[in-house]
């Protein structure tokens, strides 16, 4: 059976006291209502090592990683240092480091090994622009993405992997792919992974939608078979909304 995720990405939002405050109810939230799901947030760099000192009901996870093992790389951070504060893992190849730091797929490749080689869970994302989703190019697009950033780890490594499908057109803009558009893009990243590892593992992998996921529609999209949960912008910054869409995927 593979896991079922609520994730957060709080992105470059709050300040130290507003984080404590935020990370503060989700730990009681999830303390008191044991959700039948795993709760993820990814948070920025700074407030990581705090987080994971205090929260012990949370997975904590940082928004990036370095593609580099140490060095002369002025402002980053790298898979051993998160793992150093038992950071549990990292969004990586997220589409806003790709539009606006140039990522490229191998990169992003080279950061999901360095992170998977020091035990720290990927959330790799994929998803295609609007033009593309226009052009029918969607399921081409998403399958470069996904062969060349993940089709260089070996069984064992893939199986540690969490993908987040995340078409660009649909976050923060209040778009969502509809339910169905979902669960075809979901079944066909899924059969990708059969395809090169076989039907075992790629049944072993979540698979998370995200773009503009709310607890209005939130139901309809995380019943899809292979909709596994959700990586959650906007709605992850209160806790409202995030903790209703937790209850709304516990309660599935
Ligand atoms: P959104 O962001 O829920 O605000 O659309 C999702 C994401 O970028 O991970």
């Amino acid at each position: 059976m593979r896991k079922k995720i609520v994730a957060g990405n709080w992105k470059m939002n709050k300040t130290l006291s507003e984080a404590n405050t935020l990370l503060a109810e989700l730990d009681s939230y999830v303390k008191t209502n044991n959700p039948k799901c795993e709760v993820v947030v990814g948070i920025p760099y700074l407030y990581l090592a705090n987080a994971k000192e205090k929260y012990e009901n949370l997975n904590i996870y940082a928004e990036d990683v370095s593609e580099h093992q140490s060095g002369a790389y002025t402002g980053e951070i790298s898979a051993e240092m998160l793992k150093s504060i038992q950071v549990d893992g990292a969004i990586i190849g997220h589409s806003e480091r790709r539009q606006y730091h140039k990522e490229t797929d191998e990169q992003i490749g080279a950061k999901v090994k360095i992170a998977l080689e020091n035990g720290l869970t990927p959330i790799f994302c994929n998803g295609e622009l609007l033009e593309e989703r226009k052009s029918g190019k969607h399921f081409e697009v998403v399958k470069k993405q996904t062969e060349v950033a993940l089709f260089q780890l070996s069984p064992e490594e893939i199986k540690k992997v969490v993908i987040a499908y995340e078409p660009v057109w649909a976050i923060g803009t209040g778009e969502t792919a509809t339910p169905e558009q979902a669960q075809e893009i979901h079944a066909y990243i899924r059969s990708l992974i059969a395809e090169k590892y076989g039907k075992e593992i790629a049944d072993e992998i979540s698979i998370l939608y995200g773009g503009s996921v709310k607890p209005a529609n939130a139901k309809e999209i995380f019943s899809k078979p292979d909709v596994d949960g959700g990586l959650i912008g906007g709605a992850s910054l209160n806790i409202k909304d995030f903790g209703a869409l937790i209850q709304t995927y516990s309660d599935l």
